[in-house]
């Protein structure tokens, strides 16, 4: 039976629906409540819950339990370590515990992002992703290619990729190896090469999961890919996703990304998504301290933050970037939309919309959030918001600043909440701006467009 035969459409129809009504629309894992009661193959393949097996096809429990995504307990079926998502159609399997140590295939937003980008570059002829982990951006890669290979350092990837792979019929030939990219040596054969590499920033000495560790600039394996395809591969096209530290506009590895490409290529960074540092670092120290029993993670963040000061990092940037070998020469850096700044203060004008207007235009602001306020508690710190929409614009009208506003809403102490709180509170000043409720008074950038600009090569 094909993978259509195991779940079917109604099972990514249900996840994109419920995605599509959710706040962050990168999000991965939707919560119990989104999912409808009746939708038995969601709730135990997405959601982990055990169901009566009656909920589900007898045919397609049996391949559920050949996948190792059940098991059958008597009349029920019992959700298995892997959990299966699904993204545009495309469906995969990563670990439902990731970050708690107990499993290392990872499936997040910037997964999601990625493999929106994979299927935007249509990559055809044979592909090689770099860093395969569930298999997802080579599921989207499989729509047009004729053949996918992915590679990635964990067996479990490999083990992860074949369930990907069983869930998605009729793609192109897709299979997955063990191995490490750093070991490739010429890479004559692929048309394309996809990659999401690890690119947290994780200083020598802190614990943190293989998926996510990016070394202490969070650069190194990105640099050894890009040397790599500079030098020793002859692939059309490269499409990755990077993370990377940097100032307010700017990821410092924009400016040595074009001394890497030989002169002809064509290089595109879009920047989606910048947090300040201390998002970025409280999210890394929480789960480092998952895995170091020494050290809690508000000891982590400050160690984080104090590394980050030293080098004259405020901002972790995400970007898309998409190399054309033979084109024209092209180098393009279009920087991130301005979403996480922090002005200082502000008047008010005169409340004249409705509370649940405001809201409205507040949740839409919400949903460019990037993909790291999603993993500090952001849903919180959202309904925390919207709760008191009205004595935020009072507090901000009377110049309480965005932090002031932050510590009085979250109850919360811990950095993760804080951050996240802090993000709400200024897309809300943002939206109030706009909306001409507010006036900022102090401290107040040129508002920042989103435009192009130049990359000069290092
Ligand atoms: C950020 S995850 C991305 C996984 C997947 N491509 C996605 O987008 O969801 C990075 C993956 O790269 C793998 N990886 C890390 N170092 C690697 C290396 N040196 N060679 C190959 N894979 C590596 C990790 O095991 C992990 O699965």
């Amino acid at each position: 039976m094909t993978g259509t035969g195991l779940v079917g459409a109604a099972f990514a129809a249900t996840i994109e629906l419920a995605r599509a009504r959710h706040l962050n629309v990168w999000e991965p894992w939707l919560p119990a409540e989104a999912v409808p009661p009746g939708a038995g193959l969601v709730r135990l393949l997405h959601l982990g819950v055990d169901v009566p097996a009656g909920a589900v096809d007898p045919a397609q429990a049996e391949l559920i339990v050949q996948l190792g995504l059940g098991r059958r307990e008597s009349d029920r079926l019992v959700a298995a370590s892997w959990a299966v998502t699904a993204f545009r159609g495309v469906l995969a399997a990563g670990h439902r515990e990731y970050g708690s140590g107990v499993g290392d295939i990872h499936i997040g937003e910037d997964s999601l992002r990625f493999a929106a980008a994979v299927l935007a570059a249509a990559p055809r002829g044979r592909v090689l992703d770099i860093g395969c982990g569930s298999g997802l951006a080579s599921m989207a890669a499989a729509r047009t290619a004729h053949q996918v290979l992915g590679l990635d350092v964990l067996p479990a990837a490999v083990e992860a990729f074949g369930i990907s792979a069983a869930l998605n019929p009729g793609l192109a030939d897709c299979r997955a190896e063990v191995g490490d990219f750093l070991d490739l040596g010429r890479g004559d054969g692929y048309d394309a090469v996809v990659a999401n590499l690890p690119g947290v920033p994780v200083p020598d000495g802190v614990p943190y999961p293989t998926a996510g560790d990016g070394g202490p600039d969070g650069l190194r394996l990105i640099r050894a890919l890009w040397r790599w395809y500079a030098g020793m591969s002859t692939a059309d096209s490269l499409v990755m996703r990077f993370q990377c530290p940097g100032g307010p506009r700017t990821p410092i590895a924009v400016a040595e990304l074009a001394g890497f490409m030989p002169p002809g290529c064509d290089i595109l960074v879009v920047t989606d998504s910048a947090v300040p540092m201390l998002v970025r670092n409280a999210i890394t120290a929480t789960r480092a301290a998952t895995l170091d029993s020494q050290r809690g993670a508000e000891e982590l963040t400050e160690e984080l933050q104090r590394r980050c000061a030293e080098r004259g990092w405020t901002h972790y940037h995400c970007s898309t970037l998409r190399i054309r070998r033979n084109g024209s020469g092209m180098r393009v850096h279009v920087p991130t939309p301005d979403l996480v700044d922090v002005r200082r203060s502000y008047r008010g004008t005169g409340w004249s919309m409705s509370v649940e207007e405001l809201a409205l235009k507040v949740g839409a602001e919400l949903r460019r959030m990037p993909d790291e306020f999603w993993s500090v508690a952001g849903l919180n710190a959202i309904q925390d918001a919207l709760a008191h929409l009205e004595r935020i614009y009072t507090d901000l009208g009377h110049g309480a600043t965005e932090r002031q506003i932050a510590s009085s809403l979250s109850d919360a102490s811990t950095p993760l909440d804080q951050a996240a709180a802090v993000l709400v509170v200024s897309a809300i000043a943002r939206v109030m701006v706009r909306m001409s409720l507010l006036v900022p008074v102090v401290g107040v950038d040129a508002p920042v467009t989103e435009g192009r600009r130049g990359m000069g090569s290092a």
